[in-house]
């Protein structure tokens, strides 16, 4: 990280650290970190914007306060004044700004699970107010697809699928017909969910995952199990999102891990997870493939007889179909 030492800190203001938790990644002034008495690290800055991973990682460390210059104290205080969520919820806002502040809101939240090794209780009561206001998105606002769509294949890819891993098994779920608003709740939570056992694995392995040796493989296909146990004391954490995490990749035919479930036995809400995970992996750029389009994703999803349950692929492929050409037609 290109920190730099600057002297004189004694003319730097403190500011509450946890102001930045609420806030957007967006910044018009420079941010820096104490690190002695006579040392202070330039760490965000107006130009970059905030960074969710270093401010989870300070937090975690016991930082209370960062620092401004004095001439900047007015900028902060307009910019703490209008956190995402209050962003979020401002009727004025358009849609495509209300999002942005949503995926702010989302990124940091998945910063900080990034940083715990059991999920702490604030943040998991952060993860599942976010998914709330995603409800909301899916119930009332059409274009929500269409703009997540676009959004996937940015941004690093463990968040990003997260996000889309839960609007999508919504958007399948609501079109299943047999869900509610609050077991919809459940299925965005596991959906938002359903691969942070991942984070307890080298991030080589996870972004990279060529050329495996058979043990890389079996600790890659730890991570749903690695899943459930971060979650194992977090109260926050309804049991639904539990089974979703532990088996997301379970599968009809029996071929499925950890457990080789067959058809009936496999959580229902897990199935819809299991396929709003593949669909977003296929359709996100990877470091080892480009990325499929919406339709040739379908088509793999299709062909993959046994894999997913048959009835939800079709529901699937009606959301997606519809959606796909809607979005491409008002573009
Ligand atoms: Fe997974």
């Amino acid at each position: 990280m290109a920190d730099r030492l600057i002297s004189s800190p004694d003319k730097l203001i403190p500011v509450d650290i946890h102001g930045f938790r609420n806030a957007t990644r967006d910044i018009n002034f420079d941010v820096y970190l104490r690190l002695s008495e006579e040392n202070v690290a330039h760490v965000f800055s107006r130009n970059t914007g905030l960074d969710y991973k270093r401010l989870a990682q300070y937090i975690q460390r016991g930082v209370t306060e960062l620092y401004i210059h004095p001439e900047d104290l007015e900028r902060y205080q307009s910019f703490i004044a209008r956190p995402a969520h209050v962003i979020f919820t401002d009727p004025d806002t358009p849609q495509e700004k209300k999002i942005a502040s949503l995926l702010n809101m989302t990124e940091q939240n998945m910063a900080e699970i990034f940083t715990q090794v059991h999920m702490e209780e604030e943040t998991a009561g952060n993860a599942q107010r976010l998914v709330k206001s995603y409800v909301d998105l899916v119930t009332q606002s059409p274009q929500t697809l269409a703009i997540i769509l676009k959004l996937v294949s940015h941004g690093e890819y463990l968040y990003y699928h997260a996000i889309a891993v839960a609007i999508f098994s919504m958007f399948i779920a609501k079109a299943s017909g047999q869900f509610n608003q609050r077991t919809l709740e459940l299925v965005g939570l596991g959906g938002f969910l359903h691969d942070i056992g991942y984070t307890q694995i080298p991030r080589e392995l996870v972004y990279n995952p060529n050329d495996l040796t058979p043990d890389q493989w079996k600790m890659m296909r730890s991570h749903p199990k690695l899943g459930l146990n971060m979650l194992e004391n977090t109260k926050n954490i309804p049991d639904e999102v539990r089974y979703i995490v532990y088996q997301h990749h379970e599968e009809p035919s029996g071929q499925g891990y950890p457990n080789g479930l067959r058809g009936p036995v496999i959580y229902y809400p897990a199935k819809i997870v299991s396929l709003a995970d593949s669909f977003s992996a296929l359709i996100s750029k990877r470091p080892f493939r480009p990325a499929y389009s919406v339709e040739d994703a379908i088509g793999i999803i299709q062909a993959a007889v046994g894999k997913y349950d048959r009835d939800l692929v079709k529901v699937m492929v009606s959301v997606f179909q519809t959606r796909a050409r809607g979005s491409r037609m008002a573009a």
